[in-house]
């Protein structure tokens, strides 16, 4: 059957070339304007901060449009669902919530159901939805989020589903609307996409190739966001240690650190950084700036050189352990985390303690760990792989249960001590108690009162667990 879309393509989306990439301003035709007047919307997000900070630019568009957040799904107008494509459990995820969506379309078969995501940007995830979810109206790939006003318009107009997903390497758009979701942290996206193709990684092509945004448009954001009364900005990237890189400029990331800064925000964060790229002069920036948190999120993925060759990370064991050292003996008190996958393809048992006992040298603070997840059109899908799924899970727990006894033997050092918490509010666990993070990421919940979000409180901390700390508000 002749399609009348066009198909995403993985391997169109594994180009790159050295140019520098197109800078673009937005701005909203005024036809779009007051087409969503008395009508709602509401956006599920998954995955990574850089898909939340999506979302922000989605429904920045749909309330510049006339649109207002809807209290509750079923009663939206409009759904959003911005996918995350970097495992296959997260897939399913999303298609069980697509699958869900249906019985909402059938109550009001005028509500428009659109796609969007590192999923949209997969040829397979397109034909699939095509042909089996006739709920969805928009498919929208993560190049063409500033097209939902017009893709939106054209469903209104002619009540036909619209596929808009560009393989392509990408632009920077700036001046686009943003509603933020939270009103005392908020993301600063400092580049877009990743070249460092690790093998078993699919963000590379569905986000297209770095490309840094200009450090004036970054601070202008980020002194506006000051003005606001925004306490923290996490500056995000793929891997923001190669911030610039692309520009051409004599100007890091540890030169951009250093600029933010200087704006006074309270508490300044970033994710992630590749250990690869790590230089010293972001080691200085963090070291010379109180607002810049004490806290990395350094991701090793393994301990043994053999599997990180196959990965592509382009470090060894030796040379992951010998910058982690550094930073441990440069930044005294800072926390560190960590990503690890187990199980990718033909892992030995060798490798695979190799990464325990890199996980004993690190002692990590925390680590997010995974089973590796085959990923159709990356290079790991193709490799070998004799492991059981049982071995698998075998390994993720015996980690986890490593992770687990450092995080807590970590937060031992808190107990009894007064922490900086940054308000997040109530918590959702209880709603008398309090809930934050302290500058080196811990969350605390705690006793108190007359406390708001946004407010940096002192917690006296009365009991630590492994994954966080409880404690009571001191009184000035
Ligand atoms: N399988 C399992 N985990 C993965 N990650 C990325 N790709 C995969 C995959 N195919 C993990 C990495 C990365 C984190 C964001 O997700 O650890 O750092
Ligand atoms: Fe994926 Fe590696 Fe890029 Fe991280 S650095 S997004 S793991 S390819």
């Amino acid at each position: 059957m002749k399609k009348d879309y066009i198909l995403p393509s993985l391997s169109d989306a594994r180009k790159r070339n050295k140019e520098l990439s197109a800078k673009l301003s937005f701005s909203l035709d005024e036809k779009y304007r007051g087409l969503g007047e008395g009508k709602t919307y509401y956006i599920v997000t998954h995955g990574c901060q850089a898909n939340q900070r999506d979302s922000e630019t989605m429904a920045g568009l749909l309330d510049a449009m006339g649109y207002k957040m809807a209290e509750e799904e079923k009663d939206a107008d409009i759904i959003l669902i911005n996918t995350c494509a970097v495992r296959q459990g997260a897939e399913e995820k999303v298609l069980g919530e697509i699958g869900a969506l249906k019985r909402y379309k059938k109550e009001n078969p005028d509500m428009i159901i659109g796609i969007g995501g590192c999923m949209a940007q997969e040829e397979k995830t397109v034909n699939l939805i095509m042909e089996k979810y006739r709920q969805v109206d928009i498919i929208f790939g993560t190049h063409n989020i500033t097209s939902l006003p017009k893709l939106i318009y054209d469903v209104l107009s002619d009540k036909k589903r619209k596929v808009e997903v560009f393989s392509k390497m990408g632009e920077i758009i700036e001046s686009v609307p943003v509603t933020r979701f939270m009103s005392h942290k908020a993301w600063v996206n400092i580049m877009y996409g990743c070249d460092k193709f690790c093998s078993y990684c699919i963000v590379p092509y569905t986000r297209g190739k770095e490309r840094s945004r200009d450090k004036d448009d970054i601070i202008a954001e980020v002194e506006e966001l000051v003005r606001q009364g925004y306490k923290e900005v996490c500056l995000l990237g793929q891997n923001v240690n190669a911030y610039g890189k692309d520009l051409h400029i004599d100007y890091t990331f540890g030169n951009l650190l250093a600029d933010v800064a200087k704006t006074n925000i309270p508490r300044i964060r970033f994710m992630t950084s590749h250990p690869w790229d790590f230089d010293d002069t972001m080691i200085e920036a963090i070291k010379n700036n109180k607002n810049i948190m004490p806290y990395i999120h350094l991701p090793i993925q393994s301990g043994n050189s053999e599997i990180l060759r196959k990965m592509n990370r382009r470090y060894s064991r030796e040379e992951y352990l010998a910058l982690f050292d550094k930073l441990k003996r440069e930044l005294p008190g800072f926390s560190f985390t960590t990503d690890i996958i187990v199980g990718f393809p033909n892992e030995s048992d060798e490798a695979f303690e190799d990464t325990l006992s890199a996980v004993k040298h690190c002692e990590y603070d925390n680590a997010f760990t995974f089973i590796y997840s085959k990923r159709e059109g990356t290079p790991a899908a193709a490799m070998e792989d004799a492991i059981d799924q049982k071995t698998k899970e075998e390994r993720l727990q015996r980690l986890n249960e490593l992770v687990a006894f450092y995080a807590n033997k970590n937060n031992q050092r808190f107990k009894d001590q007064v922490v900086e918490v940054l308000v997040d509010g109530l918590s959702k666990r209880n709603a008398k108690v309090y809930s934050g993070y302290t500058p080196e990421n811990k969350l605390v919940n705690f006793t108190g009162e007359g406390v708001k979000t946004g407010d940096i409180v002192k917690v006296k901390i009365t009991q630590v667990m492994s994954f966080s700390l409880n404690g009571e508000l001191v009184e000035e």
